[in-house]
Order: structure tokens, then C-alpha cells, then sequence
């Protein structure tokens, strides 16, 4: 049990059950919003995995789905520059509905960043849905169509978030003890 990462939790912000119930709802609103639209999903990888994984069980809509990579940087540690788009995507996505899907959203760089990218191919539709949204100051630089949880600013973990790539398969959100968030 030495490696359980359970161990490193300092509190369990939202519960599985949580999750579980405003996904299902998330679900409900995502269907009003495409109608019975045929669509193409967009993950951010890695941290939408377990979001999407769930959210799209939720959305009896045929679809395709097509990940995205994008580099990601943590908070405003590099502010000026823009997260890059590390693999292409291989759907057309030319006047299709897109439902980008993403772990949270911080600084909203990220999302922007592949609302612009996606957006360049012209889609029918786009909108786009996070798990979860930190309050911050200054606001996020995008508007989520739909958020999961607005949560604290603070780092948190579990259900596909990692901190150094870590605590994505904790069932939960949760934030970890002060002292594992060190310096590498
Ligand atoms: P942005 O600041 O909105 O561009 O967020 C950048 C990326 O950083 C997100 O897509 C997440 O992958 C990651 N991130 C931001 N905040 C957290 C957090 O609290 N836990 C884990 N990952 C985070
Ligand atoms: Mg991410």
C-alpha cells in the first residue's frame, strides 16, 4: 500500500458521487444545446480523459471523437507565451458541430488557444465544456459554454488532473498535502 495516492490527499473537494450526478446533468444540457446533431469531440489530453470518458456516455448523439495534445504550463508561470498545439487533428471538422472538452480552466489560455485552432476549420457548431472553472483574478480569458464546478484557486487533483503527472486515476477531486507541492 506504500504507493497508494490516496495517502497523499489533504481534503477530497467534490466526491465521486458528485462528479457522477452533475456529469449526468452536463450530459442533459449538452444534448439540449446540439439537438440531434451528429458531432465530432475534442479532448485536451491528458486531463480530459476521465471527464470525457464519463461525459460522453451521457450523450446518446452519434459521434466521432478526436484528441487534441496541447503543451500546457502551469498557472502564469509562462504569461506571454501561448500553449502550442502539439499534434494535429485528423477529422475534418469543415461545417460539423465540435464539443471541445477540457479538465479545468485557470488562466483560459489553453482553451482559447484550441477554440482558435479548431475554429480555423470552420466548424457548424463550437462550444465547449470544462469540468471545472477556478475563480480567479483576472477572470479567465474564455467562457466555457458549460462548467462542471467552479472551484477555488487552488491546485487540485484526480479524475484525469495531475500534478507532475500524477493523481489523474484518483477517483475524486482533491487537493494534496502542502508539502508534496515542492519544487521539483
Ligand atoms: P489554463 O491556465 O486555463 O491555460 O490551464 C492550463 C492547463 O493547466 C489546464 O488544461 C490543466 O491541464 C492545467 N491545470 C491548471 N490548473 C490545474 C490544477 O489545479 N490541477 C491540475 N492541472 C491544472
Ligand atoms: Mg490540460
Amino acid at each position: 500500500m506504500k504507493a497508494d495516492p490516496r495517502k497523499d490527499v489533504a481534503k477530497v473537494l467534490i466526491r465521486r458521487a458528485a462528479l457522477a450526478a452533475r456529469v449526468k446533468r452536463m450530459g442533459k444540457e449538452i444534448v439540449a444545446a446540439f439537438g440531434s446533431e451528429s458531432l465530432t469531440v475534442v479532448p485536451v489530453l491528458s486531463g480530459a480523459i476521465i471527464f470525457t470518458a464519463d461525459l460522453i456516455r451521457e450523450l446518446p448523439l452519434k459521434m466521432k471523437i478526436n484528441l487534441i495534445n496541447v503543451s500546457s504550463y502551469v498557472g502564469d508561470s509562462v504569461d506571454g507565451d501561448d500553449p502550442k498545439i502539439l499534434h494535429a487533428l485528423t477529422a475534418d471538422l469543415t461545417g460539423r458541430p465540435v464539443l471541445v472538452i477540457d479538465d479545468i480552466v485557470d488562466t483560459g489560455r489553453t482553451l482559447r488557444r484550441v477554440v482558435e485552432f479548431v475554429r480555423g476549420f470552420s466548424p457548424s457548431k463550437l462550444l465547449t465544456a470544462v469540468l471545472l472553472r477556478k475563480k480567479r483574478k483576472p477572470a479567465a480569458a474564455v467562457k466555457p459554454d458549460f462548467v462542471g464546478f467552479d472551484v477555488p484557486d487552488k491546485f487540485v487533483v484526480g479524475y484525469g488532473l495531475d500534478y507532475n503527472g500524477l493523481y489523474r486515476n484518483l477517483p475524486e477531486i482533491a487537493v494534496l498535502r502542502p508539502e508534496l507541492y515542492a519544487a521539483p
